[in-house]
């Protein structure tokens, strides 16, 4: 389906209150949707955690920027051992009832024995705590069991307020949503909020969300489409809540993380889909501005998705 029709869907969704949520239930009518979700989270986080060599015998404490509608994964970073984990995003769109679909899901010896071969807990004792969180009776109540924070709404005073330092600062899928003022600010921070040896792993995708799969897919145009308009026409397309994504790529996010003096130990770039190119006298000047130093354009479609290890050392 051309995407302008996805585009002008969601941008009269983003002008009610409830857009967000409305735009997301298409998603959530597959018949196995929570239990993709719990493998997805589960797979994701300790993919992440995997690249830290944080001692989990000592208190860590953990910053998810971005929480989305699970929790799952600031869960499954408990039952490992962290003591604490923070997680934020601009909306609130974790439930209760959601998160009751999802827990139960996780609660299987196929998870259970995962997270046991890296966790300070044995399997039973991480049973035991998955038996008490299902039968919570409220969020609040399973939140605060597991020692999680979620703000959201949030601010950076928010974060600030808990008067923690991180050992490990991680986000799924979020940063491509950030504009870039942002990303300077919270970059910023990072550096301060992260302790000595503390590690910061991102996973950021760099296509135009048009091409994601779905019903409204648009399978006629290259992943890296959004890149050949204005940022004029682009906003005018998706720069509303629910479609705005800033178009940059991994060359972007190397430079903040240089500026902020957090070390890359690796990049991991990946490219999980089918590519329809897009010719490079296609992309428009106003992506090349983007950039302090002109980019070599080639990079600017190199990789669908990537993952950042950092450390403050
Ligand atoms: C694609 S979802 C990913 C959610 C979750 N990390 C996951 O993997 O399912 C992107 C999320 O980023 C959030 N987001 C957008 N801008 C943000 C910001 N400035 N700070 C924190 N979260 C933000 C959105 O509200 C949304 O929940």
């Amino acid at each position: 389906m051309n995407w302008r029709v996805k585009a002008s869907l969601q941008k009269i969704l983003s002008a009610t209150r409830l857009g967000d949520q409305l735009n997301h239930i298409p998603a959530t009518l597959k018949k196995e949707y929570h239990q993709n979700v719990v493998r997805y989270q589960f797979h994701e986080c300790l993919r992440k955690y995997d690249y830290t060599n944080l001692d989990l015998n000592q208190p860590n404490y953990a910053l998810e920027i971005g929480t989305g509608y699970s929790i799952i994964s600031p869960i499954i970073l408990t039952l490992l051992g962290f003591k604490k984990v923070v997680t934020v995003d601009i909306d609130k769109d974790i439930t209760f009832k959601t998160f009751q679909k999802q827990i139960n899901f996780l609660n299987q010896s196929e998870f259970i024995d995962n997270i046991s071969q890296r966790s300070v807990f044995s399997a039973k004792e991480i049973k035991n705590k998955l038996d008490f969180i299902v039968g919570c009776t409220s969020l609040e109540e399973a939140l605060s069991f597991s020692n999680i924070i979620y703000v959201a709404p949030y601010t950076i005073e928010d974060i600030e307020d808990e008067e923690i330092t991180f050992d490990y600062i991680y986000s799924q899928v979020v940063f491509e949503h950030i504009p870039p003022k942002f990303l300077e600010v919270l970059f910023e921070k990072f550096r301060s909020w992260l302790k000595k040896g503390g590690f910061t792993v991102h996973t950021i995708n760099f296509v135009d969300h048009f091409t994601n799969p779905g019903f409204f897919q648009d399978k006629k145009i290259s992943e890296y489409n959004f890149l050949r308009f204005s940022d004029k026409q682009w906003k005018f397309w998706a720069g509303n809540s629910i479609a705005y994504t800033n178009r940059l790529s991994y060359i972007y996010y190397h430079e903040l993380f240089k500026k902020n003096d957090l070390i890359i130990l690796d990049f991991i770039g990946e490219n999980y889909k089918p590519s329809i190119s897009l010719a490079l006298d296609q992309v428009h000047e106003d992506i090349i501005k983007k950039y302090k130093v002109s980019p070599d354009l080639t990079k600017l479609t190199k990789y669908q998705r990537g993952t950042f290890i950092a450390q403050n050392i």
